[in-house]
């Protein structure tokens, strides 16, 4: 399953991977784990000492650990949190994560955390204070930040950028990785109308470190990405063009609500091997009633 001839900003292809989650830890206690890595969500592990450590060392002792945030912020006009980088840092001498991710986005503003991936205006003035600040996480954390494009719902009409000319830009700036996931592009393109293969093509390939695969709803006026679907043939199509430019990268499934079973989740995420082969499956996107999403901004998940 691995192939790790690849490596960007020094980082391997971890191969296929999934995200720990605790329904799965007693099984995960008991079983071979069936991947090849992990995604934690960093916040459900700092400061959290009880049996989900427990599990935690135990997987980081047998399989390839990377730490993904949710609350660095880091397109916010706030000060950066110190307090939770360095917990952030805490949890890397524990873990040994192989890089630590977060989104392009802010979470509030004034110390207020909405616990919403908000999207920024993408100007060459949000750009300079989003360099400033990377530069400043990568030199406190002493390794590259890798970031995530968010979905997003609507966009600001002071934009002069498009989001894959600011993540060019802001790799070219401060040497940053990117995570690449390809159901937040397919979700904003559909939202925002443009073409997800254009944006996909338009990245800096070498810097892109690892990719998200997730299965999104379709609400009617809106896709969001509520990561708990199987992977429709539309985003395998994109991931499949992905894994051709950039060459080969570590794979992330990604399902937060309705969990499976540990077992059904490998088979889904398996698919990602014969999808590089050329066999797309015949997933439908999945549909839900348009009115249940009067504001879909309430609707985006934290564990994007
Ligand atoms: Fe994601």
């Amino acid at each position: 399953m691995k192939n790790s001839h690849h490596q960007r900003l020094g980082l391997p292809n971890l191969g296929l991977g999934v995200g720990l989650r605790n329904q799965h830890f007693a099984y995960l206690m008991r079983n071979d784990p069936q991947v090849d890595w992990f995604e934690i969500i960093s916040e459900n592990f700092i400061d959290n000492f009880g049996f989900a450590r427990h599990v935690l060392e135990r997987m980081a002792s047998i399989r390839p650990i990377v730490m993904h945030g949710v609350s660095l912020s880091i397109g916010s006009t706030d000060p950066l949190d110190w307090n939770y980088l360095q917990s952030l840092k805490t949890l890397a001498d524990f873990v040994q994560p192989r890089w630590i991710s977060d989104h392009l986005c802010w979470t509030g503003v004034a110390n207020v955390n909405t616990h919403d991936l908000l999207p920024l205006p993408l100007t060459e003035e949000s750009l300079g204070h989003v360099v400033q600040r990377v530069r400043q996480v990568q030199d406190y954390l002493e390794r590259p930040l890798i970031l995530e494009n968010p979905s997003t719902y609507l966009e600001f009409k002071e934009s002069t950028l498009n989001e894959w000319e600011f993540l060019s830009e802001l790799v070219n700036e401060t040497g940053c990785g990117l995570l690449l996931d390809v159901n937040n592009v397919y979700v904003s393109s559909h939202n925002h109308g443009f073409d997800p293969e254009h944006y996909i093509r338009s990245l800096p390939h070498a810097s892109i470190v690892q990719l998200h695969i997730a299965g999104p709803t379709d609400c009617g006026q809106y896709l969001v990405d509520t990561h708990d679907q199987p992977v429709p043939a539309r985003v395998w199509r994109l991931y499949k063009l992905a894994q051709e430019l950039t060459g080969g990268v570590s794979t992330l499934l990604e399902w937060d609500a309705n969990i499976p079973d540990f077992p059904d989740l490998v088979l889904e995420l398996r698919k990602a091997e014969t999808v590089i082969q050329g066999v797309i499956p015949d997933a439908p996107l999945h549909q839900t009633v348009a009115q249940l999403v009067s504001n879909p901004v309430d609707f985006q998940l934290v564990s994007a």
